[in-house]
């Protein structure tokens, strides 16, 4: 197995790796921990195998929302057809940053692929963290901000042509709401890394509306340098396994007249504490 890093701080690409037999679980787990975005390059996986695979980290955690691959309830399907123009993940987020505790990372299949495109971009939040001065740092850390899933995947998204087309579903069950540090002190590594994101964060506690949209909005624009960034290019087969109390990522919708399927199970994770105190 052979591990090379994607960019200076952020990704990386396994070549090689044995996920059949485990032999190689532990070189993966340290991998997964060190560069918090992995790409598991030609698996070649079943949909047993791929669930066998993410249960190693933990049990499942199961979408509300996404469309389920047939007869696999704990496989959320990522999809867009030839003839759709919006896919399901273009803005910046963290996967279930909404639940309480939310997830610890999602591992995503390339099960059908657009001949060029179809990426996706991480944001590393350790990184964005370490390169705010320290001030900015200290206030950050006494705060805490809210995160919804309502106003993503609720009743007001469903005339979005990814619920007309039945990719996303069950806007009835869109009623989580949480509150959690701005900073966490990763669950893992330890670090300190931002937690807010802009498709499920809506408000930092205890600000007025214009305080937190302008601070939100700062963090929003520090946080997508590209010094913070690593960018995955798929082949049919790949598995990509990111941290979601690490990174942000973005699908990028750049293969129009083109089809992509992507299968992504997503692992529970555990409350997230403030890095202060
Ligand atoms: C997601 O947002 O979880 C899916 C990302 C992708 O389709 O590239």
């Amino acid at each position: 197995m052979e591990i090379s890093p994607l960019t200076g701080g952020l990704g990386a690409e396994v070549f090689g790796a044995d996920l059949t037999n485990g032999g190689d679980r532990d070189a993966i787990r340290e991998a997964f921990s060190q560069h918090a975005v992995i790409v598991l390059r030609a698996q070649n996986m079943s949909p047993e195998d791929h669930l066998a695979f993410a249960r190693q980290f933990g049990p499942i955690n199961v979408n509300r929302f996404f469309k389920p691959l047939d007869e696999y309830p704990e496989i959320a399907t990522v999809i867009k057809e030839a003839d759709q123009t919006q896919a399901v993940g273009e803005g910046w987020h963290t996967d279930h940053s909404y639940d309480v505790e939310p997830a610890l990372g999602s591992i995503l299949r390339a099960v059908d692929m657009p001949p060029v495109g179809g990426d996706t971009v991480f944001a590393s939040m350790g990184m964005a963290y370490d390169a705010l001065s320290a001030p900015m740092q200290g206030f950050l850390e006494g705060l805490e901000a809210w995160h919804s899933s309502r106003h993503v995947f609720g009743a007001t998204v469903q005339n979005s042509e990814a619920a007309r087309s039945g990719r996303l579903s069950n806007a009835d069950a869109a009623q989580q709401d949480a509150r959690h540090p701005v900073v966490i002190r990763h669950p893992l590594s330890g670090r300190k890394t931002l937690y807010v994101n802009p498709v499920f964060t809506t408000s930092i506690e205890g600000l007025g509306q214009e305080e937190s949209d302008a601070l939100l909005a700062f963090l929003y624009t520090h946080c997508q340098k590209p010094e913070f960034q690593c960018r995955v290019r798929y082949a049919t087969g790949d598995l990509a396994m990111w941290d979601n109390r690490a990174t942000w990522h973005k699908a990028i919708n750049d293969y129009h007249g083109h089809r992509r399927e992507m299968h992504r199970i997503t692992v529970e994770g555990c409350a997230l504490s403030a890095a202060r105190g």
